[in-house]
């Protein structure tokens, strides 16, 4: 058998993009809320356009997202009733420091997780915990200006020695900064920034990098001092650069983008910056803003396991006039060997293999496949149930490719969590429509609906693939 017998199959989400309850229970606002459906979403998400509080202009999906704040036992039950080891989720950063600089929690925010928790443990599901998901609160955007403050480090370590102590023994495996790397392209969601007029947009995104490593390498040593047993993981968007072709250019590329998406977790996996990035900093004139102890820190608490979302392969090529296919915020040129989503994200089974492989190579550590999944447009039929064949076929060859990577290879694998396992609110465009799950929720793109919860076919697959730990695609 490939899979490991005690394998962590489940599903994942993200606080901001299911639970809702925006202003409920004690929390403060944070940046995710304040993202809108439309056509400002995009600046927003980049930095771009400053826009921090609600209007009347918009309409804002995170706010209620598909109400997991008050459906969440429903919801872990069909998880249960899937057969899920693990459930990946995430905290909402302002349910437990609304502010974010408090020096008390908020007990209520608190007290929902470990309920959560208690909950989980009673189904024998091992909860896997992505500490910030895209979420700061905006209060340390507004004080602060989000990570590119020295303090935020300060205030994240508050939050992870809260959580894991709190926490301790009901949650081992934890994610300190969700795709990290995502920092570069979306630092609004990324790192709370918002770009000032005239900055040098490299040095910002850099200096938060830097913050935001260093935050993660403390959360990690606090993590291990608590509690030994504690795995700490980073969490890459992965997806190998193909070159275009043999030209040496492309090839060269190619290696340039798979570093500059490595670049944070090769500092978290081996605890020191790159000489590649050191360069290339050196020659933009960047200064990382490191302080006496900072390099030490990092070299002692690197991750216990390496994590990533795949979705699609890319593809580096050095002409312009090459036509670019999308994905999540990362552009690519179009590779003519595959199909495209209904959003323009290529599907490649075959890349999951080979990504898992460069990864493991480069690492030697375990993995652990997070995220990964189908947003497709489903249509109820008459009864309300969903026949979405094109998503089992989606996830079964992925699955199988990943498979080979375990049974053919020999790469260390934990477990796998598809991205969305329920339906809920898309980072990229904010759209409900765009939508993953295994089980519908009855909701549209401008919050109509009335959240009911269906079990689709996919739901009825995954539990035999759960069941026959992978051997049953
Ligand atoms: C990843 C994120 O980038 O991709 C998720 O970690 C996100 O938050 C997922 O939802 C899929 O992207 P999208 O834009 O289709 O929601």
């Amino acid at each position: 058998m490939p899979f490991r017998k005690d394998f962590l199959w489940g599903g994942a989400t993200a606080a901001n993009q299911c639970e809702g309850g925006y202003n409920l229970g004690g929390r403060g606002l944070a940046n995710v809320d304040v993202v809108p459906h439309g056509v400002d979403r995009f600046p927003i998400i980049t930095g771009e356009l400053k826009h921090l509080a609600f209007d009347e202009a918009h309409f804002y999906p995170a706010k209620e997202a598909i109400d997991m704040y008050h459906h969440w036992r429903e919801d872990l039950a069909l998880f249960a009733e899937m057969g899920f080891k693990t459930y990946r989720m995430s905290l909402a950063w302002t349910r437990i420091f609304p502010n974010g600089d408090e020096e008390e929690p908020n007990e209520e925010g608190l007290k929902f997780y470990e309920d959560i928790f208690k909950a989980c443990k009673e189904y024998g599901i091992e909860p896997l915990v992505t500490i910030t998901h895209f979420d700061c609160p905006i209060h340390l955007i507004e004080e602060y200006g989000g990570w590119r403050n020295r303090k935020v480090v300060d205030f994240y370590a508050r939050l992870a020695q809260t959580i894991f102590t709190r926490y301790k023994g009901l949650v081992k495996y934890w994610l300190t900064f969700n795709e990290i790397n995502m920092l570069l392209h979306a630092p609004f969601m990324g790192a709370g920034i918002v770009f000032e007029p005239g900055e040098d947009h490299d040095a910002v995104l850099y200096r938060a990098a830097h913050h935001e490593l260093l935050a993660s390498a403390i959360a990690t040593k606090i993590a291990h001092e608590i509690d030994p047993d504690n795995q700490i993981g980073c969490m890459l968007a992965a997806g190998e650069f193909y070159p275009y072709d043999c030209k040496p250019e492309n090839v060269l590329e190619a290696q340039r983008l798979n570093r500059e998406n490595l670049f944070f977790i090769d500092v978290q996996s081996r605890g020191k910056y790159p000489n590649y990035a050191l360069k290339e900093l050196e020659r933009k004139n960047i200064i990382l803003p490191i302080e006496d102890g900072d390099l030490e820190i990092l070299a002692e608490n690197t991750v216990d396991f390496i994590s990533f979302s795949y979705y699609s392969s890319r593809v580096a090529r050095v002409q312009d006039e090459a036509e670019l296919s999308a994905g999540n915020i990362f552009e690519s040129a179009t590779n003519p060997y595959l199909k495209s989503s209904e959003w323009g994200w290529q599907i490649d089974p075959k890349g999951l293999r080979i990504t898992m492989n460069s990864v493991y190579d480069r690492y030697q550590k375990p993995l652990f496949v997070v995220e990964n999944g189908l947003g497709a447009i489903d249509q109820p039929n008459a009864d309300g149930f969903v026949e979405d064949d094109y998503r089992i076929s989606y996830m079964a060859d992925h699955i199988a490719e990943m498979k080979k990577a375990v049974e053919l290879d020999g790469v260390e694998l934990l477990g796998y969590t598809s991205w969305g396992c329920i339906d809920l609110v898309s980072a990229g465009t904010g759209e409900m429509s765009k939508r993953y799950g295994f089980i519908y929720v009855d909701r549209d793109d401008m919050g109509n609906g009335t959240l009911a919860r269906t079990p689709k076919k996919s739901f009825h697959w995954y539990k035999q693939v759960i069941a026959s730990n992978g051997e049953d695609l």
